[in-house]
Parts: C-alpha cells; sequence; structure tokens
C-alpha cells in the first residue's frame, strides 16, 4: 500500500498487503501483550473484531482527549522507498512534509488504531520544540470505556492498486467498503 490521508495535512502510509492478517493473528491473546504494546495510559491494546489487534478505552474518554502521539522511526520519503515493506505488517504513517514514521520501531499503541469509515479519533499534525512534525491522536467525540478506537486511513494509493486490497470491515453504518479515501477526503 501506499499513501493515504488521514487529515488535510497528515498522510497515513500503509505498505502491507495480504500478509498483514497472518502476522496479526501471530500476536495471540498473550497474557504479556497489553505489557509489551500497552504503553499509554486510558487505553489498551487487545484482540478486535476489525483486525488483529486493535486500541481500546479503558475509561470513558471526553471528546478532543489526547492519546498520545503517533511514534516510531523517522525515514524521509527516499529511505522509505528503498525499503521493501511487502513481507510483513507494517505501521506506516507519512507526514505532509514527506516523512515517514514507522511505528514498528520505537512505536507505542497508537500503531494498532484500526481503519474505521465513520471514526472517533483523528490525526493531527503538530511541531514539536525543535520544529519536527509530531503526529497527536485525539479523540473526536467522547468513547465509552470498552470502546475501540478508530482513525479514518483514507488512504491514496497508486492507480495500479486494486480497491480490493483494501477492503472495509469497520461495520459501521457509514462504512464505505474501502480503507480508501472518500470523495471528500483531501
Ligand atoms: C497499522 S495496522 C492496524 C493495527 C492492526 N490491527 C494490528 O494488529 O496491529 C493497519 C492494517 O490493519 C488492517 N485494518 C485496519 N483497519 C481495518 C478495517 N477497518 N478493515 C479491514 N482491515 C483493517 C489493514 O490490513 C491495515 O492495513
Ligand atoms: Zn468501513
Amino acid at each position: 500500500m501506499d499513501t493515504d490521508l488521514l487529515e488535510p495535512g497528515s498522510t497515513h502510509v500503509d505498505r502491507e498487503r495480504k500478509l498483514h492478517h497472518a502476522n496479526a493473528r501471530k500476536h495471540g491473546p498473550s497474557p504479556m501483550l497489553n505489557l509489551l504494546v500497552n504503553s499509554l495510559p486510558g487505553i489498551e491494546v487487545r484482540i478486535s473484531n476489525v483486525h488483529g489487534l486493535g486500541v481500546f478505552a479503558l475509561c470513558d474518554l471526553p471528546a478532543g482527549a489526547f492519546i498520545g502521539h503517533y511514534e516510531g522511526q523517522r525515514f524521509s520519503e527516499a529511505q522509505a522507498n528503498r525499503i521493501s515493506w511487502d513481507n510483513r505488517l507494517t505501521y506506516l504513517f507519512g507526514l505532509s512534509d514527506g516523512t515517514i514514521l514507522d511505528g514498528a520501531r520505537g512505536g507505542n499503541a497508537t500503531r494498532h488504531l484500526n481503519h474505521a469509515c465513520d471514526p472517533n479519533c483523528e490525526a493531527v499534525e503538530e511541531r514539536d520544540g525543535s520544529g519536527k512534525i509530531v503526529l497527536r491522536i485525539e479523540t473526536m467525540r467522547p468513547i465509552a470505556a470498552g470502546g475501540e478506537l478508530s482513525i479514518d486511513y483514507a488512504l491514496t494509493v497508486d492507480d495500479e492498486a486494486s480497491p480490493a486490497d483494501y477492503m472495509c470491515s469497520c461495520g459501521s453504518a457509514r462504512c464505505r467498503g474501502t480503507m480508501l479515501a472518500g470523495a471528500s477526503s483531501n
């Protein structure tokens, strides 16, 4: 997969394809799981009905709550293009300046956010003290304890990519059937 827009100005890049599902299942429901992947307060990572692992609220969360920054090793676009991402589950998030965060390296629980067509969270770009773009994950509306957190991947992909590779199973009444960007996304 390739580049995809979440919020105006912030892009989510995901280059994994069919191997994603197989790899996600390998995580299994280990009791150690949350210790390993739940690095942020207020949320937990566990098996999702949507896909593999997902992020869930541990308590009622209000609208506008800060969940955490999307962390990961930072690559330039050129560096990312030299890496083969096809053989494993990837956690790539592209920023508006062309850099890419790889949540698989140095990432936190936010890398397990699944896509929803009617999401309850959004990724917002901001600058840190050194001027670097960072991504805040925030709730868009209140989320009850136990609810799954989601963002709209709004993927944009190469022309030759097949929409069948990006089918959505978010289950929302407003599901557009694909994780690709909707007509109103920019
Ligand atoms: C960064 S992973 C999301 C976290 C993942 N569930 C895990 O186990 O870590 C992104 C991948 O999850 C899958 N995914 C996320 N949301 C989905 C949805 N609504 N429908 C189908 N697959 C989804 C897709 O394969 C997507 O490329
Ligand atoms: Zn959907």
